[in-house]
């Protein structure tokens, strides 16, 4: 059976090594609007290559960082919500987890989730686009996008279209892919690569893999347990019952 939540609770029991990967539907249920339907109002004149590319950031720097400035501030206006607090609570209940995110928001880290691997930057951390040197974090308040010691203009870290993932950060999330005895994937459309490829990396070397998300995915034919719902349901609802078995 395809929703086994017993299944999956016998696995992660077992595990010694378990792999999280989230994508932006486990900050839906806190109302960050996934990377698409942050196109709305003012910004809904633009195609998100026209604000999340270096050719954009090159053309319209001030636009981009405006665009990134909103987007933060939604950041920041709303809380980690109970999947995020459940992934927390789950790396007391585990030998080793390893938590990897391709989202920006920092909800995790607000969670209090440490060691997050952040595939796909930081809304929260801004890099010189010039010469890469780190900018530290996003500078508050600010209007003008801030200069680098270089003369170059800083921007977010987030990795935009046509840009590589960090190589550290992906080679660290391919390693624990390589090595998980169980890989949760949860509110990602699986459909975004490198990302993507990890819970495929991880199924070949015989991770057994648990789907969280209301809707079917790419991913979801190879999954071992799908978990049909909201991350906010089901993470509490495992937590819970990991705690109950240890107690018992
Ligand atoms: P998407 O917006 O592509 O997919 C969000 C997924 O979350 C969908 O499969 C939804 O069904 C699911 N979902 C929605 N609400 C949920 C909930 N409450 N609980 C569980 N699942 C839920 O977001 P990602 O897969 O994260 O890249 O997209 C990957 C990347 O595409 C993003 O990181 C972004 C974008 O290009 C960058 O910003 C570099």
């Amino acid at each position: 059976m395809k929703d086994d939540l017993d299944t999956a609770l016998a696995h992660l029991t077992a595990a010694r090594n378990v792999v999280v990967l989230t994508g932006a539907g486990v900050s839906a249920e806190s109302g960050i609007p996934t990377f698409r339907e942050a196109l709305t109002g003012l910004w809904a004149r633009y195609r998100p290559e026209e604000l999340a590319s270096p050719e954009a950031f090159q053309e319209n720097p001030q636009r981009v960082w405006d665009w990134y400035a909103w987007r933060r501030q939604l950041c920041l206006d709303v809380a980690p919500n109970a999947a995020h607090h459940a992934i927390t609570a789950l790396q007391d209940l585990v030998p080793e987890l390893v938590l990897i995110s391709q989202n920006v928001d920092g909800l995790h880290q607000r969670a209090g989730s440490a060691n997050v691997l952040e595939l796909h930057g930081s809304i929260h951390r801004i890099r010189c686009f010039a010469c890469d040197r780190p900018g530290g974090d996003w500078p508050d308040p600010v209007g003008e996008v801030p200069v680098c010691r270089c003369g170059g203009l800083m921007r977010p870290t987030i990795v935009w279209f046509g840009e590589l993932l960090p190589a550290d950060v992906l080679a660290q999330a391919e390693q624990a892919a390589l090595g998980a005895d169980v890989m949760l994937s949860v509110g990602t459309s699986s459909l975004v690569y490198p990302a993507a490829d990890l819970p495929y990396t991880a199924k070949r070397q015989g991770a057994f893999l648990i789907e969280v998300n209301p809707q079917p995915t790419p991913l979801s034919p190879i999954a071992d347990v799908c978990l049909q719902g909201l991350a906010g349901t089901w993470l509490p609802r495992i937590v819970e019952a990991l705690s109950a078995r240890r107690e018992a």
